[in-house]
C-alpha cells in the first residue's frame, strides 16, 4: 500500500493504494470517478480511455503510480474543464453526440468522447479518416459507429460557424419510417 499523488480533473488528489493497482482501479475504487468503465480490462475495448497529459491512455493497462504528477482526465472533468475556459452548457463534443444520438447503452461513450476530445485538441478539422483512425481502440457493441462518426464531424462543424443540424431521436425514427415529424 502506498500513497499516491494524484492530479484528476485539475484537483490535486492523495489516495492510499495497493502497488499493482492500475489507474482505472483508482479512479473508479478509490476515487468514485465510476465514468471511466471497466470493460475487457486488459486493453482491447478502450472503455476505460482516459487522457494524460492530453493524450488518450487506457487506465486499465496503466498503473496508477507512474502517472503521478501528470494531469489525468476523466469524462467527469471534461464539462468542468470546459466551462472553466469560458464555455457554456457541456463540452462541444457530449453535445454533439447527444445531438447525434450517438448512443445506445451508453457503455463506450465516456472512452470514446475522450477519444474524440483529444483527436479535436490536436486535429482540429479531421477528415472521416482521421476519426476512423482515432477512435479505433474505442469499440462500441451497439451503434455501427456511423452517428459517432457523424457526431465528431457536427461538433467540427459547429466550430466553424456552422448551426448544428439537429437530430433528435423522433426526427431520425420517422426518417427511417418515411414520415415527417413536427408542424
Ligand atoms: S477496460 Fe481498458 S481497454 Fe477494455
Ligand atoms: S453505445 Fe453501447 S457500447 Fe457503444
Amino acid at each position: 500500500m502506498s500513497a499516491l499523488h494524484l492530479e484528476v480533473n485539475g484537483d490535486r488528489i492523495e489516495a492510499q493504494a495497493p502497488d499493482h493497482w492500475t489507474l482505472l482501479e483508482v479512479l473508479r475504487y478509490r476515487l468514485g470517478l465510476t465514468g471511466s468503465k471497466q470493460g475487457c480490462d486488459k486493453g482491447d475495448c478502450g472503455a476505460c480511455t482516459v487522457l494524460v497529459d492530453g493524450k488518450p491512455v487506457l487506465a486499465c493497462l496503466t498503473l496508477a503510480g507512474a502517472v503521478q504528477g501528470r494531469s489525468i482526465t476523466t469524462i467527469e472533468g471534461l464539462l468542468p474543464a470546459h466551462r472553466r475556459a469560458g464555455g457554456t452548457g457541456a463540452d462541444p463534443i457530449q453535445e454533439a453526440f447527444d445531438r447525434c444520438g450517438a448512443l445506445q447503452c451508453g457503455f463506450c461513450q465516456p472512452g470514446m468522447m475522450l477519444s474524440a476530445r483529444a483527436l479535436l485538441n490536436r486535429c482540429p478539422q479531421p477528415t472521416r479518416e482521421q476519426i476512423r483512425e482515432a477512435l479505433s481502440g474505442n469499440l462500441c457493441r451497439c451503434t455501427g459507429y456511423t452517428q459517432i462518426f457523424e457526431a465528431v464531424e457536427s461538433c467540427v462543424a459547429e466550430s466553424l460557424g456552422a448551426a448544428p443540424a439537429t437530430r433528435s431521436w423522433e426526427a431520425q425514427l420517422a426518417e427511417r419510417r418515411g414520415k415527417q415529424v413536427g408542424p
